[in-house]
């Protein structure tokens, strides 16, 4: 019996797909087990910063030490481009680079590893549940065409191609057969997934609100340009829709906005937020954000903070920007230096832990919805509301890991900005 081993950085989307690779071995009669004594060890890379790429490599020497007897499989989005697959194939230990595109084809996988004398099962991309999660990713497209200055995914994901309704579909009524509480609807541009007749994703989502059963589902990333008035609607009339929203505004200086070829500017998503909230006072909403874009200056950093202060998000992921060969903004002048771009996004990230304690505050004395995940070295459980806000509650609520609690926080942790119950 063969064992393998698979490590998955960075998104959702390739959660979802490590599921599916790991689903189709199993039902090839592999077994799962750790590094140490896999045969097999598939690592499925990310490639969205230069830091991505790093801990790609350092996770192939690090498995490569462990197990040198293990055969290494890299794929994922750092193995699309020539170059960066001869990067891979040259660490001591890599067997194979299998291109991002055909990760999912695992007879050909298997074959090119270990010949023709293993009768491959066919393969079905979809999945029956997740390990380790209590939250399920259902995904439900692929690709990008937005073409962000700095983006290198949606060049290495290719276009945007939608999954069939009737398969997402099904796959939200199975796992929550299978007693998932939270399933989470991933894409590359999530926005952007069309059906037929031109159903688009509040349609889907429509659909999926008049289903019965005690689950919740939850948007991942959203572009502004995708969230219109009938998005927010579906989401502020359903009692199964997480009332988050994560809209990546990358930039509060319209210049740079511009200069990433995003396609709102800042009075654009100021209306945008303004017409969330309107409808879903609490909703949560937060925000990815890029320092550090060539030629950004103090004054847009300003521009920055100052919309972030005004717009108020619950939570900030601030990213320092990352120079990726084939995307436009790679030709882009001047480049920031490095320790001025670093002093820009802790002076982003330091707002952003504001917002989130204030945020947090909001729930204190009020009825949340948490679903249990983690439980801490203390004993205690954490888990998320439906508005993203993190929750520490005492394991003396008896509730097991992937079960809805509903709880009113009694304060707040400053340290951790977490909303805690007792
Ligand atoms: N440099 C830094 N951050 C980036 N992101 C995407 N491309 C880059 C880059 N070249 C960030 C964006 C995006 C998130 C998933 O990753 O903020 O929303």
């Amino acid at each position: 019996m063969i064992k393998f081993a698979i490590k998955t950085l960075g998104c959702k989307v390739n959660q979802y797909e490590s599921q599916v690779i790991r689903e189709n071995l199993q039902k090839n009669g592999y077994f799962e087990t750790d590094v140490e004594s896999a045969d097999l060890v598939i690592v499925n890379s990310c490639t969205v910063t230069s830091r991505a790429d790093g801990k790609t490599r350092g996770f192939i020497r690090k498995f490569n030490k462990i197990n040198p007897q293990a055969k290494i499989v890299v794929t994922g989005c750092s193995a699309v481009y020539p170059e960066d697959i001869k990067t891979l194939e040259s660490i001591s230990g890599v067997y194979k680079v299998v291109p991002n595109r055909d990760k999912l084809d695992i007879p050909f996988i298997l074959k090119s590893i270990y010949g023709m004398r293993c009768g491959i099962k066919s393969i079905s991309e979809e999945v029956s549940g997740f390990d380790s999660h209590t939250r399920a990713f259902v995904k439900i497209q692929d690709g990008c065409d937005q073409n962000c200055s700095y983006c290198k995914v949606s060049l290495v994901r290719g276009a945007s191609r939608s999954r069939e309704e009737p398969k997402a579909f099904e796959e939200i009524i199975r796992l929550a057969e299978k007693g998932y509480r939270e399933m989470v609807l991933t894409g590359i541009c999530l926005g952007s997934w069309k059906g037929e007749g031109d159903r688009n994703l509040s349609d889907l989502l429509e659909r999926v609100d008049a289903l019965p059963g005690d689950f919740r589902i939850r948007l991942s990333s959203i572009e502004p340009n995708h969230i219109g008035p009938a998005l927010i609607d579906i989401v502020a009339r359903s009692a199964k829709i997480c009332r988050h929203f994560h809209i990546p505004l990358q930039s509060g200086s319209d210049r740079v906005l511009s200069l990433m070829k995003r396609r709102y500017n800042t009075a654009k998503f100021r209306e945008l937020v303004a017409d969330i909230r309107s409808k879903i006072p609490l909703a949560g909403i937060t925000m990815d954000i890029i320092a550090g874009f060539p030629g950004e200056t103090e004054k847009d950093i300003e521009h920055t903070a100052g919309f972030i202060e005004e717009i108020q998000p619950s939570r900030l992921h601030v990213f320092k920007y990352s120079d990726r060969k084939n995307t436009a903004s790679y030709d882009m002048t001047p480049k920031i230096d490095p320790v001025v771009a670093k002093k820009r996004v802790e002076h982003l990230i330091a707002i952003g832990t504001c917002l989130q304690e204030k945020f947090c505050k909001k729930f204190i004395g009020k009825e949340v919805e948490v679903l249990i995940e983690e439980k801490t070295a203390g004993g205690s459980f954490t888990g998320y509301t439906r508005e993203y806000v993190q929750v520490k509650v005492p394991g003396s609520i008896g509730s097991p890991a992937g079960s809805l609690v509903r709880v009113k926080p009694t304060g707040i942790d400053p340290e951790s900005r977490i909303a805690l119950l007792g």
